[in-house]
């Protein structure tokens, strides 16, 4: 594995170390946004972001528009106490970065050195290039994010699948053109026609991270909530894993049953008195 191993030994990846995966081992990406989802996704991701999905999976939010930078700030510090190994990044949030280079520089620069992370992830393409050429030659690396962007749902008209018409290619191919070319690190390409991923993937000099855009990408990301069966209507391109929904609900029957006939606390559970 491309990473850099500190004198500890142990596992440190780095934005050069994720960079340098391109065409190489597919890179393991997955949100996690509190600190003890975090610490298990450690060890097993190359790279953990705190998406700004965590409006909509954590606090119900209908979309992503909505999500405060704030937010953004207090889950990134819950996941950076459990992120030793792992690349963290964070999202910037709607608003907080379209106006221009000099918002989107205090955003980010706020968002690095009030969450300790290694780099922020911003939607857009062939319009965000001045914005992202002016964070990356001022020491803020970039993770680009093009194809479907779930912060411009208004602007789209919902969530729709980016080069299902080869008409559209040409734009979406220059906006993750755009985007390296400024100095991105990576570009996550969400929901994109599997050509095209794989077009884009061969043209561009970054790892491509995909999320609904195949296997051809080089590294894959899923929100954890849809990996482990917590989302109530996942997208068809989220895989579920595992069927948390139905352990915690037969968990907390379990107990209400315990609770309801005297069964829970036990004596195991209880105190006595020392005399
Ligand atoms: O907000 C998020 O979780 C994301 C990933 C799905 C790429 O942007």
């Amino acid at each position: 594995m491309s990473t850099t191993t500190p004198a500890s030994g142990a596992r440190h990846v780095t934005v050069p170390s994720v960079r340098a995966r391109k065409g190489r081992t597919p890179l393991v990406c997955l949100t996690a946004y509190s600190y003890p989802i975090a610490k298990l996704l450690d060890p097993i991701c190359d790279v953990i972001l705190v998406g700004d999905s965590l409006g909509m999976v954590v606090h119900g939010l209908p979309t992503t528009v909505g999500v405060t930078l704030e937010q953004m700030i207090l889950h990134g510090q819950a996941v950076r106490r459990g992120v030793s190994e792992a690349l963290l990044v964070v999202d910037l949030p709607f608003g907080s970065y379209e106006a221009g280079p000099q918002q989107a520089f205090h955003t980010a620069e706020r968002v690095m050195r009030e969450t300790g992370c290694s780099a922020v992830k911003l939607e857009g393409g062939a319009t965000m290039h001045e914005t992202v050429a002016f964070l990356t030659a001022r020491g803020i690396p970039v993770m680009g994010h093009v194809g479907l962007r779930p912060q411009s749902v208004n602007a789209m008209g919902g969530y729709k699948i980016a080069g299902r018409r080869k008409a559209e290619w040409a734009d979406i191919e220059a906006d993750a053109h755009a985007v390296a070319q400024a100095g991105a690190f990576s570009i996550v390409l969400e929901g994109v026609a599997e050509p095209l991923a794989a077009k884009i993937t061969a043209s561009t000099p970054v790892p491509t991270i995909g999320i609904g855009a195949s296997s051809m990408c080089d590294g894959q990301i899923l929100v954890i909530d849809d990996l482990v069966g917590l989302t109530q209507q996942p997208p068809k391109f989220a895989k579920r894993y595992a069927d948390l929904d139905s352990t915690i609900t037969a968990a907390a029957n379990a107990y209400a049953d315990d609770v309801r006939s005297r069964q829970f606390p036990s004596p195991a559970h209880v105190f006595s008195v020392k005399d």
